[in-house]
């Protein structure tokens, strides 16, 4: 009997092993990112013409920084390369662009130009793209309570919910990691509460639409209960 596919409304990828993949070519670890760069592009079209609605990435993690300067520099540029590129041809397809961690460390010109991609496509009704740059679950998680405790407003699951860098988009169905790491690495701590877990061996660049369809399969063959029994 043929399997029902089921599509995820929200996927959310741990991007992992550009540096090996780029080893394996007697390459440097750049030029790994920047075929990952190729990758992340292939996965956003892919998924959102499967009719996935929402989908999240781990670019740029609060722990990244201590990677050697060279290596944080070229991920700087590609992520304003892409912003320039990528993110603006993303408004004009109707994608809604949006970001999650703390953009301040970012140069300032990189910043300025993903804070206007993201008022630019507020109002956008296709697929959300949402890019964690400087992100770290747990630090967002502070900074949310923050925020309610300075708006004087009681914690409950629903303030917490939007007072994230994720308010209004739905948690990830799916989280899928490269690479064939088993871990969560800090990401989207709170959202994953309830989310499949799809882990895939290739390297990260090695990502296209084929491995969104065999992330679809893998999920439609899940079955969710949400801590219920049924
Ligand atoms: C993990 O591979 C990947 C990263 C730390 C960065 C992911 C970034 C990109 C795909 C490109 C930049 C993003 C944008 C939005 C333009 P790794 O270096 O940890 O690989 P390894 O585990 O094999 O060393």
């Amino acid at each position: 009997m043929q399997e029902e596919r089921k599509i995820p409304t929200h996927i959310a990828f741990i991007m992992d092993g550009n540096g090996r993949w780029a080893k394996r070519r007697l390459m440097p670890r750049k030029f790994g990112h920047k075929m990952g760069v190729e990758a992340l592009k292939r996965v956003i079209d892919a998924c959102e013409k499967a009719g996935v609605k929402e989908v999240s990435f781990y670019a740029l993690s609060t722990e990244n920084w201590s990677r050697p300067k060279d290596e944080i520099d070229a991920l700087l540029d590609m992520v304003k390369k892409f912003a320039d590129d990528e993110l603006q041809k993303y408004v004009e397809k109707n994608y809604r662009v949006r970001f999650m961690g703390e953009l301040h460390r970012l140069p300032e010109v990189t910043r300025t130009a993903l804070e206007k991609i993201a008022r630019a496509s507020a109002g956008n009704t296709g697929i959300v793209v949402n890019i964690g740059l400087n992100y770290g679950g747990r630090d967002e998680i502070v900074r949310a309570v923050n925020k309610l405790i300075e708006e004087k407003k009681p914690v409950t699951v629903e303030s917490l919910n939007l007072a994230l860098d994720t308010a209004g988009m739905n948690d990830p169905d799916v989280i899928v990691r490269s690479a064939g790491e088993k871990r969560l690495s800090n990401f989207m701590l709170w959202q994953s509460a309830y989310s499949e877990f799809v882990y895939i061996d290739d390297f990260w660049p090695d990502f296209d639409a084929a491995t969104v369809e065999r992330i679809i399969a893998e999920y439609s063959k899940r079955q969710r209960r949400f801590g219920a029994l049924q």
